[in-house]
């Protein structure tokens, strides 16, 4: 069981034998429920961005594999580990550029190699420690983060990096959370084109918790920090390279160079699961690239036609754009002139 953290609904809820999953491309207008008993099941969750947002997506792929390890071991006591090793290689295909996914798996692989004969219950633990640790993460980040706020009025939010894109609670959105308990603040939304995350998730997750919220159309960006309404820029991330590049949410990079050009801030906020310390740089991060169908109108979408679309849905934030990431574990200041110092070794 996980601990209810807020008022808004909640994308994954693990039911002992199903996992639950909010289908977020329906949000704001239905909320509903679908019900997953496989690991095929949730890698098409994954996929068809039923469930998403780095954390929830680890968290997902955890309880995938937990369904996987409850059927095979009970239908095919002899042979069960190839088939979780192939639900598993199925999970990891099922998006790209999150690295929570590949931890999680890889969390749940080192689990298996221990336990080799029946590991039901402590992957289903598992899978329920990474959701708990993640909205754990969360709070603790929630209150780094609004420590780096005092006194400021305004911010801007990209995408959703709420508690619907986490186990709870939410990265940037946790810090926004936090921040509004002390003080009154301003927050901006990006509406984030093309799947909308900004104005479809991130200002009705805030409503459903009180909070209000300005939505903004991408390109007014610019204009809105040359106003002075915005002091911060505050995002989460997919995967955060040894060197503090990180890449997020498309449309990240265009603002932290509006950023710079304003004297606006940027603040990631990601828990250590977000770090991939086997990467340099943001150089070897994989974008993914998603149907065009996502962002033509549909109009265009037929055989024949001369409009296509280049429909990238992540870009790399170089680290000398980056005021401060902010982790479970501390937080790294000025990251593209001292890396990320201290996060490897701290507690
Ligand atoms: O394509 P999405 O909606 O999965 O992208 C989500 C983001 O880019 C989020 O900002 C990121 O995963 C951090 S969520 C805490």
């Amino acid at each position: 069981m996980t601990q209810q953290t807020n008022k808004t609904l909640q994308a994954l809820h693990w039911t002992g034998s199903s996992l639950k999953v909010l289908d977020q491309r329906q949000l704001p207008d239905t909320i509903v429920y679908d019900d997953y008993q496989d690991a095929a099941g949730v890698t098409e969750a994954i996929a068809s961005m039923r469930v998403r947002g780095a954390p929830a997506i680890g968290i997902a792929a955890a309880y995938g594999v937990a369904l996987s390890v409850m059927a095979h071991t009970a239908k095919d006591p002899g042979h069960w580990q190839e088939k979780v090793a192939a639900d598993i290689a199925m999970l990891a295909k099922s998006r790209p550029t999150a690295v929570n996914l590949f931890w999680a798996l890889a969390q749940i692989e080192a689990l298996l190699a221990q336990h080799p004969e029946n590991p039901v219950f402590e992957v289903v633990a598992r899978a329920e420690k990474i959701h708990a640790d993640d909205i754990a993460a969360n709070f603790r980040m929630g209150e780094l983060g609004a420590d780096l706020l005092g006194g400021v009025k305004g911010v801007m939010t990209h995408c959703n990096a709420g508690a619907l894109a986490t186990g709870g609670y939410g990265t940037a959105l946790g810090v926004i959370r936090s921040a509004v308990k002390r003080q009154p603040l301003n927050v901006y939304a990006g509406e984030t084109r093309p799947w909308l995350q900004g104005a479809r998730l991130t200002v009705w997750e805030l409503a459903q918790d009180g909070i209000p919220s300005t939505l903004v159309a991408d390109s007014a960006a610019a204009w809105l920090m040359k106003s002075g309404a915005i002091e911060w820029i505050i995002v989460g991330a997919d995967r955060i390279a040894a060197n503090g590049d990180t890449a997020n949410k498309i449309g990240t990079y265009s603002l932290a160079v509006l950023a710079k050009r304003h004297g606006v801030k940027v603040m990631v906020v990601a828990p250590t699961t977000t770090l991939d310390w086997t990467i340099k740089d943001g150089s070897q991060i994989e974008i993914e690239q998603r149907n065009p169908s996502e962002l033509l109108p549909v109009c265009y979408l037929g055989e024949g036609s001369l409009v296509s679309a280049w429909n990238p849905v992540f870009d790399v934030t170089p680290a000398e754009l980056i005021t401060a990431i902010v982790t479970e574990r501390g937080i790294a200041y000025h990251p593209g002139e001292y890396g990320l110092r201290g996060l490897q070794d701290a507690v």
